[in-house]
Order: C-alpha cells, then structure tokens, then sequence
C-alpha cells in the first residue's frame, strides 16, 4: 500500500509482531496495539485492513472490535477482513517455528462476519471464500463504513 502511495501504518498486538515489521520495511511506522482498543482518532483513517488478526477474538467481543473500526474510519472508507473459515475455535500450541504459544484461532463463517459488520454499521460489497494450500479455507470480506 506504502508504494502505490497510500500513507499506511500498521498495529500489532505482538511486539515480536512489530519488530519484523519494523525490520521489513524501515520508514513506516508500525506500533504496538490492540484492534480492542485503539488509539486513533476519530474518523482519522481513510481505509482499514485486518488480515487475519480477527481469528484471535472471541465472538462476544467482535461487535466491539467493529465499533472500534467504525469509530477510526472515515464515512465511506473501505474495509478488508481476512479470517480462517470453519466452526470451532482451536488452542494453537505451536507458532510457525514449533515454539510454544497458547492462542486461540475461533473459525467462522463470511456469512457470520457479513451479519456483525452489516449490525456494526457497515455495508458488504463482497464475499470470498479460497482454498489454500492448507487446505483450511480462507474468508475474504470487503466492506464499507456507513455514513
Ligand atoms: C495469523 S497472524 C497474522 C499476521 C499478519 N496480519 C499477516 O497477515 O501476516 C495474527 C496476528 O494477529 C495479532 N493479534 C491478535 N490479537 C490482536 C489484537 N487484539 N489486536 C491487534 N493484533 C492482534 C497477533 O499478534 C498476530 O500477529
């Protein structure tokens, strides 16, 4: 996004998270946060990308999360979610290098993510569902911030 222009910062809850970052592409800013909270002003951000990032929030506090991503973005802006498709939510044991961790990943279906963003104040422009090498699947949605 940086190079075709777009002012973009990211946010991480994961300082380890940030420092790849932070090393991958020097200039931009990256920083420590939480999508359940942030700290952002107002309507201050044009476009909005959490890829998936959601996987790690529990059902009860998604509508929170998206009244967050409403409050920060501009009326209009757009909003791209990735997720894992599924039903059940997992312990993750083991990151990508075999270490230890203790997350959970709650699976879901596009049609279940359309429902919360269209009650949060958002409307759906598009859906997606993929196939990946995994073979897990991955949800795509796009939507927009209502006036
Ligand atoms: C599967 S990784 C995806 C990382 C990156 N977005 C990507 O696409 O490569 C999930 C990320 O969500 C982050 N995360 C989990 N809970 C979060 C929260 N409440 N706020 C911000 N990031 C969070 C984790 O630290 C982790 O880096």
């Amino acid at each position: 996004m940086h190079e075709l222009g777009v002012d973009a910062f990211g946010i991480d809850l994961s300082p380890g998270m940030i420092d790849v970052a932070q090393r991958d592409h020097p200039g931009l800013r990256f920083e420590v946060g939480s999508m359940t909270d942030l700290d952002l002003a107002e309507g201050s951000v044009a476009g909005l990308v959490a890829w998936y990032s959601l996987i790690h929030i529990p059902d009860d506090q998604v509508g929170s999360v998206f009244a967050h991503f409403r409050r920060v973005m501009r009326p209009g802006s757009p909003l791209l979610l990735s997720f894992h498709v599924g039903d059940e939510t997992r312990l993750k044991t083991q990151g990508y290098g075999g270490h230890p961790m203790k997350v959970y990943v709650h699976r879901r279906q596009p049609a279940q993510v359309a429902a919360w963003l269209q009650e949060g104040g958002f409307t759906v422009e598009a859906q997606m569902t993929l196939t990946s090498a995994e073979s897990s699947l991955g949800g795509i949605v796009f939507a927009r911030r209502q006036s």
